[in-house]
């Protein structure tokens, strides 16, 4: 019986990963803005596959594989890109007249740190800052180490919009943790008062014990209890 249960747990997962792999799910993205800036995204999957780059007068895909099967498709996104500049100049001007005194919607963003690999004294890593689901998309990410500003080493990776309609930023660091080096990252947006700030360090070493031999010893106790109860058990049958 138990094992029917699992063979059906693995074979839908199975279906599902199938699924996956044969549809995707292609959007446009594209955000307007009061300055005048117009954004155009290409989202596959929930993942940033190009973006139009107005400057270059073309869509740069953001993925190694340009997909085959579609003709022109970097000539046809980028056509589909410039028509969204006329339509956004359109829509908020209509919103201008709608409401000009519409205070801008402000969302303060959520900070998290993390790492690439599990930190350990003089191993190259890269070091994670993000900041997500805050409105509008501008954002300034401080970097420092022990309290001093670190530029070097120092990404700012694109905005990325959530199906929300607030975005998320990472900014990266390529570093070599040290035992007692206390990096930390804080971010300044509008819809802050002061800036949000959290830090990352070594963690103390593992104590000697790990969890997994708790786990196999907690185990290997049980395990005996369930023999010794067993023996007790048959012992007593012939009476
Ligand atoms: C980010 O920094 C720039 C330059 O220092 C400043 O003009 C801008 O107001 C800052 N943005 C935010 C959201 O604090």
């Amino acid at each position: 019986m138990r094992l029917s249960v699992i063979v059906l747990i693995v074979f839908s997962g199975a279906v599902d990963a199938s699924a996956a792999s044969s549809f995707h799910d292609v959007h446009y993205i594209y955000g307007c803005y009061e300055h005048g800036e117009v954004r155009v995204d290409v989202v596959v999957d929930d993942d940033v596959a190009a973006y139009a780059d107005f400057s270059k007068d073309e869509v740069v895909f953001a993925l190694p594989h340009v997909p085959q099967s579609v003709p022109d498709l970097q000539k046809r996104a980028y056509e589909l890109a410039k028509a969204s500049i006329a339509h956004c100049h359109s829509v908020l001007g209509k919103a201008r007249k709608a409401d000009p005194g519409a205070p801008i919607r402000q969302e303060a963003p959520d900070l998290s740190m993390y790492t690439r690999y599990e930190g350990e004294d003089g191993v190259v890593n890269t070091l994670f800052c993000l900041a997500s689901h805050f409105y509008p998309p501008s954002i300034n990410f401080t970097l420092t180490k022990n309290g001093v500003e670190v530029t070097e080493g120092v990404s700012n990776l694109r905005y990325r919009h959530n199906s929300d309609g607030t975005f998320h930023r990472i900014s990266t660091l390529s570093f070599t943790p040290r035992e007692g080096d206390v990096h930390s990252c804080s971010v300044e947006h509008q819809a802050l008062d002061r800036p949000l700030a959290r830090s990352w360090e070594l963690k103390e070493r593992p104590s000697s014990v790990s969890p997994g031999s708790v786990f196999f010893g907690v185990s290997l106790v049980l395990c005996l209890m369930g023999v010794g109860a067993g023996v007790v058990f048959f012992t007593k049958q012939p009476n």
